[in-house]
């Protein structure tokens, strides 16, 4: 049976450039995300890909993917914990909803979909659990307000989930990337050489859960050659 990755809210983006390169290299892969009309693009180059609508934001739609991901797609070899999304601010202007569907989106959604995850992985002990902090999990910046938050949080529980899995045979990974060219910089109008390409996390994520099973890559910190925009 060909091994398994589930990677959430990857219609685009560095999560579809996850999706692309762990097809190629032969994998079954799951993609979630809430736009059909993308999902079925993705799906229109990878044709076994399986897709799954799913409003990460919603603790209830995380718990009720869960059982369809694992009929799909069996005890997953990897979970990458993708999705999220950044809205500019800072905590003395965002409004409450702002502040409260990052959390959901960015650090909630990574949390239940592990835990409902994970009992299939431990029973094999063994897999990967990846999760996709950023370089806003390490300092505050201007802009950072709830997105930040929301990557710390995500690093802590990236780390946290690290320290317990030891004994259980799964590695876990956190990526804390730079910019990154997609749409989560739509606004930008600097060269876009300027940002980092999605393939190069993709294939730096695909490196770090195939190494032996002794090794686990704890942190991965990637930047832009000229630093950070
Ligand atoms: N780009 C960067 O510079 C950068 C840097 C560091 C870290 N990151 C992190 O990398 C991850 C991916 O970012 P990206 O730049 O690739 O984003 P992106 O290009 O904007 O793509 C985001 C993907 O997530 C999906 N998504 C958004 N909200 C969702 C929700 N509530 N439920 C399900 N799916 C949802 C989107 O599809 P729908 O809208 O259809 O749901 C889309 O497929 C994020 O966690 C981000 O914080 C990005």
């Amino acid at each position: 049976m060909k091994p398994s990755i589930f990677i959430s809210g990857a219609s685009k983006g560095i999560g579809l450039a996850i999706a692309q390169k762990y097809y190629k290299e032969g994998y079954r892969v799951g993609i979630c995300a809430r736009g059909e009309e993308a999902l079925a693009q993705a799906k229109a180059t990878m044709p076994d890909l399986y897709t799954f609508v799913c409003d990460m934001s919603s603790k209830e739609a995380v718990k009720a993917l869960v059982p369809k991901v694992s009929e799909a797609l069996g005890s997953l070899h990897v979970l990458v914990n993708n999705a999220g999304i950044y809205l500019p601010g800072s905590i003395i202007d965002e409004d409450d909803e702002g502040y409260e569907n990052t959390m959901r989106t960015n650090m909630d959604s990574a949390y239940y979909l592990t835990k409902g995850l994970l009992p299939a992985m431990m029973a094999k002990k063994s897999g990967s659990v990846v999760n996709i902090a950023s370089i806003a999990s390490l300092d505050a910046y201007p802009g950072g307000g709830s997105y930040s938050i929301s990557k710390f949080a995500m690093l802590g529980f990236s780390k946290n989930l690290r320290f317990e899995l030891k004994p259980h045979g799964i590695r876990v990974i956190s990526v804390l990337p730079g910019a990154v060219l997609t749409d989560s910089w739509a606004g930008y109008d600097g060269p876009k050489d300027r940002l980092m390409p999605p393939e190069d996390i993709a294939e730096i994520v695909f490196t770090s859960t195939t190494l032996s099973n002794r090794t686990v890559v704890e942190d991965i910190l990637l930047r832009p050659q000229l630093g950070d925009l």
